[in-house]
Formats: C-alpha cells, structure tokens, sequence
C-alpha cells in the first residue's frame, strides 16, 4: 500500500498539470478523515474520485457523500482529486491523463452518454452491468439515463443525478424591490432587463470564461425556437442550421449578450452567480447546480432567490446528468466496487443531491426535506418533455460540443451570426461521424 504521503504528491503532481496548462484556480483536494473511526491505519485502503466539483454546493455535495461513505467504511480513504474551472475539461484533460499513464482514479465524474462513452470508445470503462443486476439498479434508475450509458447491452456508468439547465435564476429581492415579474417571454425577458438596466442593475450575469455558459445561453433560446423535437434534430445533424428558427435564436443570444456584465469573460459561472447573491445583477441562466450554489451562500429558494424555465412554448426539462465511470485497470477493486455502490445507493445519492440542486437518479429517494426548487424540479421532471442537453454533454459527441464552445465564442466576440451558421454547418460531419 503506498503511504498518504506518495499518494498525495501523485495527486498532486497530476494537479499541477492543469494549473500549469490553464492556469486555472486551485481545487479543494483534500483527503476525508477517518479519525476517531477506530480503523487500523495500517488495514486501510486508498482511492480516489476525479470530478470537476469545486464551487460551493457541488463540493458540499461530494464531501457530504465521502462522509457518508467513510462512516459505512472507515477502513477506506478516498481522496477527493476534484480539479477546478473548464466547465469540466479540465478535469477531463486530467482523466485523459491519467488513462494513459496507467494511473486511473478509482471512480470518475463524467456527464452521461458521449462525453462518458468516449472512454468505452477507447477501451478505458470497466462495465457496470454486474453492479446494475447486483443491487437492483435497472429497476430505479429511469430507462432514459440508463440507455444514455449502454453500448451492446452493456452498461458503463452510474448515473448519479437529474440536473436542469434551462432555468432563469433571478434574485427575488431585485425584482420585487422593482416592482418586476420573472419574464416567461424572451420579448417579457427584453422589457424586464431594459427596466432593470435603467435602475443600474445589470439584468443578466454571465461568466463565460468557460464558453460552455455562453452554449448554455444560446440552446435555451433554441429550446424556444425549435421546441422539444426540432432542437434533437439538429443534433443528429441531419437539418440545416441555417434556418429562421436558429437565425431567431442567435438573435436572441446577441441581444441578451447587451445585457450582461462587462467582465463576462473573466467570469466562471459561480462567479457570475455571486452577483445574483449580492444583487449586483437580478437573473442569471443556468444549470440548478446554481440552486444548491445559492444554498452554500444561504440564500432562501422564494426568499432570497427565484427561478422559473427559460421561455418556451412547451413544457420543456432539458437534462443534464452527471454519471460516474470506473476505468479498466483500478487497484482495490472490492473497495472500488463499496464505492460505486455507495454512490448508487439511496443513501450516497440522498445526500449528494440534496446540496447539489439535482434529484436523485434514483426514483425510489424520498425529496420530501430538499429545497423548495428541487422538489419542484422533481415534479417538473415527471410531467415536461425530457431533452438531452447539449451544454450538458449529452446531446452530441464532444468533439462537437466543444467545437460549438469555440464557435461560441468567435461569435460572441466578433458578432458574425453568418460565419456563425456558416461553421456550424460545416461542423455537421461530426454530428454524422465522418
Ligand atoms: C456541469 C455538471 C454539474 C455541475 C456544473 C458546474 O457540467 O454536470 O454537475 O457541477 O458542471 O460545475
């Protein structure tokens, strides 16, 4: 067994990794306790878990389920290699890493379908299908989450949670104060911002240094133009992108651009989201993990925050998930496998969620004590259309996610809704994979 000591300069040798590629803040590596667990040191085992969680309320939520976890198993110390900033690709630069250098991390956090597949693609992804008829998976987790994994009836990740990503967050405090309703328009979205404006609020807070944010802004205008079946097709890359429907859509997304914070591009979401907290600015667009956000920051859901879907003619949950995946060739496979049970149990999924700001992937997990907005998200998930999101990694390969990221971000920057379209559709041979 390698010492603490070994085990954390190797973490923290593939930490610096990205630091140094990205330049990106630190994260909050640390090692759970088992002090006072009565364990013999010399009987433990390590692992750890890579993931992108570092801001406030994500990490709350891992921390709270290696606790969990170390209580059932003292005799297990898991270190937690979270790696921040990216929107997640830094953490994947690191996974990708490690993959190679035969130093996989015992469990990682990827989002569900291509952005995990692409690691079975390669080769890396132990299967879980054992596990799923082991502990009675199949029958919890919902057909949709389990399918987004599953290549050849075999099953290779564990998903964890049911995020939202089209959601407007606003502080509730602002907008009452100024006498204004949530918009449930993007025409009610524009009227609200110029009154807010005109008060020297900024109406909308943006952080896209990870342009990711800036891809999450515009699906959701696509979300109201397209509606549920029109924005899937444009995944397949099957239509054009060149329609009046997308054209809308970027309109909408350079207009609402108008209304952000000048230092959008030195801003990563939580950042963005702290203006929401000190009402700097009034709404904000982004995935719930904002709502456990504002949890960490005790804001009070209805209180202190609101939220309501981005404008859509459907009732619409565009879904973000987040799975884990197991690589091929982990040491201490019987603890490994404690570990991804524990994460699938009701209990490691109880406690994660409910300071994430997701539900459970599990349908059988009681939300009755989560915050105001998660049961309503849980309600929301049983009655909307269900769409796989594209910010969210789910709705296409990641090459042309992050393809669109960059794209994004020329737009943004030099206002050329042609070139725009124009790239996106030459970007289409991805969609159809060749
Ligand atoms: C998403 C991830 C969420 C959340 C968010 C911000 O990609 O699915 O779990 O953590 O990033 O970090």
């Amino acid at each position: 067994m390698k010492s603490i000591n070994k085990f954390n300069s190797i973490i923290g040798i593939v930490l610096l990794l990205p630091l140094v590629l990205f330049g990106c803040s630190s994260n909050t590596n640390s090692v759970s306790s088992n002090e006072g667990s009565g364990a013999d040191a010399s009987q433990q085992v390590e692992l750890d878990i890579l993931s992108w969680w570092t801001a406030g309320g994500e990490a709350d939520a891992l921390n709270a389920v290696l606790d969990g976890f170390h209580a059932a198993h003292p005799d297990i110390l898991v270190e937690n290699a979270a790696v921040a900033g990216g929107a997640g690709s830094n953490a994947q630069t690191v996974l990708a890493t490690r993959l190679a250098g035969g130093d996989p991390p015992a469990i990682f956090q990827a989002q569900g379908g291509p952005d995990l597949l692409r690691w079975q693609e390669s080769d890396s992804l132990e299967a879980l299908t054992g596990f799923y008829d082991e502990f009675g998976w199949k029958d919890v987790i919902p057909e949709t989450l389990l399918q987004m994994n599953t290549v050849d009836n075999e099953i290779y990740g564990l998903p964890i949670n049911v995020h939202r990503n089209n959601v407007i967050w606003y502080n509730k405090k602002v907008l009452d104060e100024n006498g204004l309703q949530p918009p449930t328009t993007y025409d009610e979205f524009f009227t609200t911002a110029e009154a807010l404006k005109a008060k020297g609020i900024t109406p909308l807070a943006l952080g896209d240094k990870n342009p990711r944010w800036a891809t999450l802004l515009l699906e959701t205008a696509l979300l109201d133009q397209l509606g549920a079946d029109g924005i899937a097709k444009l995944w397949t890359g099957d239509v054009d992108f060149d329609t009046p429907e997308v054209r809308a859509a970027i309109g909408i997304y350079q207009k609402m651009l108008t209304y952000t914070n000048e230092n959008h591009s030195a801003l990563d979401w939580q950042d963005a989201a702290e203006l929401i907290v000190s009402g700097d600015a009034a709404m904000m667009i982004m995935g719930d993990w904002a709502s456990g956000f504002f949890a960490s920051k005790n804001m009070e859901p209805n209180v202190d925050y609101g939220w309501i879907t981005t404008p859509s003619k459907e009732k619409i949950f565009n879904v973000v998930n987040d799975s884990m995946g197991m690589p091929k060739g982990v040491a201490n496979q019987e603890a490994v496998k404690k570990l991804v049970e524990y994460f699938g149990s009701v209990e490691g999924q109880k406690a994660f969620n409910k300071l994430k700001g997701s539900i459970p992937a599990r349908t059988d997990v009681d939300v009755s004590d989560y915050s105001l907005y998660s049961q309503s998200a849980a309600q929301d998930f049983k009655d909307s259309k269900i769409v796989l999101s594209l910010a969210g990694g789910s709705a296409t390969p990641a090459a042309f996610i992050n393809k669109f990221d960059e794209l994004i971000n020329m737009l943004t920057y030099q206002q050329d809704a042609d070139a725009f379209v124009q790239a996106l559709n030459e970007a289409k041979t991805i969609l159809k994979g060749n």
